[in-house]
Parts: structure tokens; sequence; C-alpha cells
């Protein structure tokens, strides 16, 4: 292994809301995971930021069990990453606060997902709050309290996150101005390769709209959800423009360059049958995790083992955020 670079300090985190799909991990996960290789490295389940909306507390306990097994399937090693919940490092909670006395309402206002909200209720001719929780309006305070309590430099995230690492960068420079060099300022990083990976729609892929590919499907499941990617009822013999069909797209992120050029010959001059070609994708991506898949399967039939990885991991994690606490404390004069 190459040797890592000791300073640089690579953190992430995602929310148990649904099993991860095919977007999480070519956006997100696998990035993460080969920057661990050379990297300090912080993975963690961000579960307190699931309450946002997940309101069933048995779902909200397998989804955690869930996302740590599949992170751990897919090569996860926890030797080498510190991986931990969220919610067992309290000292994110209360950095939260210290930070929200310098952060202005007007910053989180602006974030998307809040914005969005207050846009539908306007639309809607309705009062613009109406419906909105402050979790959802916290949401980005808390995300900055994840990153700062660690020092993270770098934030491997999907595009619609990066909003979200401006904003806790933007704070711990607000937060610097008035106390001094406390906390490093994070930067987004985005895989410029993984794009959006887009769904069976053809919207970007996501739980939140139902158009997602879990990674870990079985098989048979793989085989029913690619046969759900939406395309038009061209003939097998029209010609067709392969860039602008959303299963060659996903096709593209999973086969050999021999016969991504293959196909897109057969969608330019005739020929392609659609079938056929989802049945090609989803044996790709059946192949491509199946290893994983296996581990997930042991992994979940010995939940101790996630268990501990975690604990033992939340132990190590706290070491560093109770550092950051002391300093904040000190900082602000809580602490003298
Ligand atoms: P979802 O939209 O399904 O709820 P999350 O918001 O939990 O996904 O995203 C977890 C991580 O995966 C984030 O870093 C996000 O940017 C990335 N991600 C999610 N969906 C996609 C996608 N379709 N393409 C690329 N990256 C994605
Ligand atoms: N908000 C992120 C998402 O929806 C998850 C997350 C929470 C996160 N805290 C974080 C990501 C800190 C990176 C750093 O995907």
């Amino acid at each position: 292994m190459t040797a890592k670079e000791p300073k640089t300090i690579v953190l992430t985190g995602i929310k148990p809301t649904g099993r991860p799909h095919l977007g999480n991990y070519l956006g997100m996960i696998e990035p993460s995971l080969v920057l661990a290789q050379t990297h300090r490295a912080l993975f963690f389940i961000a579960d307190y930021h699931a309450l946002t909306t997940i309101r069933d507390p048995r779902q909200l306990a397998r989804l955690v069990r869930e996302l740590a097994a599949t992170w751990l399937a897919l090569g996860l090693d926890p030797q080498q990453v510190i991986f931990y919940r969220q919610s067992a490092i309290t000292e994110i909670f209360e950095l939260m606060w210290v930070l929200s006395c310098e952060t202005s309402k007007g910053l989180l206002n602006r974030a998307h997902a809040y914005k969005a909200a207050v846009e539908n209720n306007r639309r809607a001719s309705q009062d613009e709050d109406a419906g909105i929780r402050m979790g959802l309006f916290n949401y980005p305070l808390l995300m900055a309290a994840d990153i700062l309590v660690f020092g993270a430099d770098k934030v491997p995230v999907g595009v619609d996150q990066q909003q979200h690492v401006e904003i806790a960068r933007d704070i711990a420079a607000a937060f610097n101005q008035v106390y001094g060099q406390v906390f490093t300022l994070p930067s987004a990083l985005v895989n410029a390769t993984a794009v959006t990976v887009t769904g069976l729609d053809g919207r970007k892929m996501s739980k939140s709209y139902g158009n997602e590919i879990p990674v870990l499907a079985s098989p048979e499941e793989m085989h029913d959800r690619v046969a759900r990617i939406v395309t038009d009822s061209r003939s097998t013999e029209a010609p067709k423009e392969p860039d602008q069909c959303n299963l060659f797209n996903l096709y593209r992120l999973f086969a050999q360059q021999g016969d991504i050029e293959r196909v897109r010959h057969l969608y330019r001059h005739g020929g392609l049958s659609y079938k056929s070609l989802k049945e090609a994708l989803s044996t790709l991506i059946v192949q491509r995790f199946a290893h994983a898949r296996t581990r997930y399967s042991r992994l979940m039939d010995n939940h101790g083992q996630i268990d501990r990885v975690l604990v033992e991991g939340a132990a190590r994690a706290r070491a560093v955020a109770r550092e950051t606490l002391r300093r904040v404390r000190k900082a602000v004069g809580i602490d003298a």
C-alpha cells in the first residue's frame, strides 16, 4: 500500500434511510474507499440525520445495521478507517449548539433542501414554512458539526451535498474570525467521473424518488429492477442516439470499453434490443457485487460483529472529538 498522507483527513457520512443504491455507491462509497487507502479516513452512519425522514424506531435500527453491513461488505476495512455511528459521538451535538451561535439564519435559508420546501409551499399558496420541521432547517448545521469536530480537510460527497460542505466551511470561517484558528476549513471532493447516476425513470437515482437500484439486491430483484428501466417504444431496427438513452448511460458505468463501443454501434445503426441490453446490464451488476453480497449475508447473520466494529470505531472517534471540544470550550470561554 502507498504511504498515507497523514495530515489530510478525509471524512464522509451516509444517512440510513434505505438500502444503498448504485448512485450512492458510484457517487460516494466507492470514491471514498479509494481515498481511504491513502488518507486518514473517518466514515460514519448519520443516524441522527435520518430522523428527519425515518420516524419508526424499529425501522431506523434495522437500517443502521443494514447500512453498516453494506459498507463493510463493499470493502470498508475498520482497521484502516475509523467507522462509527454519529449518535455515539455526543460532542457533535454540543458543537452544533456552539456553531449555531455563529451561524446566520440567512445562510441556512439558502440551503437547497429548505429552499425547495419553501418554494413548494409558495407554489401551493400555503404559509412558506408549513410542514417544515427544524430538523430539516438545521440539517446543514448538524452536518457542519460532523465535519468540523474531526478537523476534516476533504469531504467526498455527491454533487448534491456540495453546498452543505460549503456551508460548513462558511460556518468554520465565521467562528475562526471571532475566536481564532480553531477549525480546519473543509472542502468537498466531488467525483468528476461519477456524475449523477440516473435511476429507473431517468431522473437522479434517489431513495426519495423510489427509482433506485440497490447495490446488493439479489440476482432476481436486480433482474426485475433493471427490467423496469424506462426506454422508448422504438423498434429494435430503428437507429437511436445512445447518449440520450438512460439504459445506455447505466450500462456504460458497468461494461468494458469494447462492449460499450459495440453497443454504441448497435444503437446508431439499428439492431439493439433493449431487453437483451437490460439482461446484460443486470448480469454485469450482479457479477460486480457477487462477493459483497456474500459478505453482506455473513455479516447480517452475525450482528454482534457489526455492533462491535461500530463501538470500537466510536471509541477512537470520540478521542478526537473530545480534544476538539476541549479547544472549542476554551476558545469561547466556557472553560477557563
Ligand atoms: P438519496 O438521494 O438516495 O437519499 P443520499 O442523499 O442518502 O441519497 O446520498 C448519499 C450520498 O450518495 C451523497 O454523497 C450523495 O451525493 C450520493 N448520491 C446520492 N444519489 C446519487 C446519484 N444518483 N448519483 C451520484 N451520487 C449520489
Ligand atoms: N447529508 C449527507 C447525505 O445526505 C450525509 C451526511 C451527514 C454527511 N453528515 C455528513 C456527509 C458529513 C458528509 C459529511 O448524504
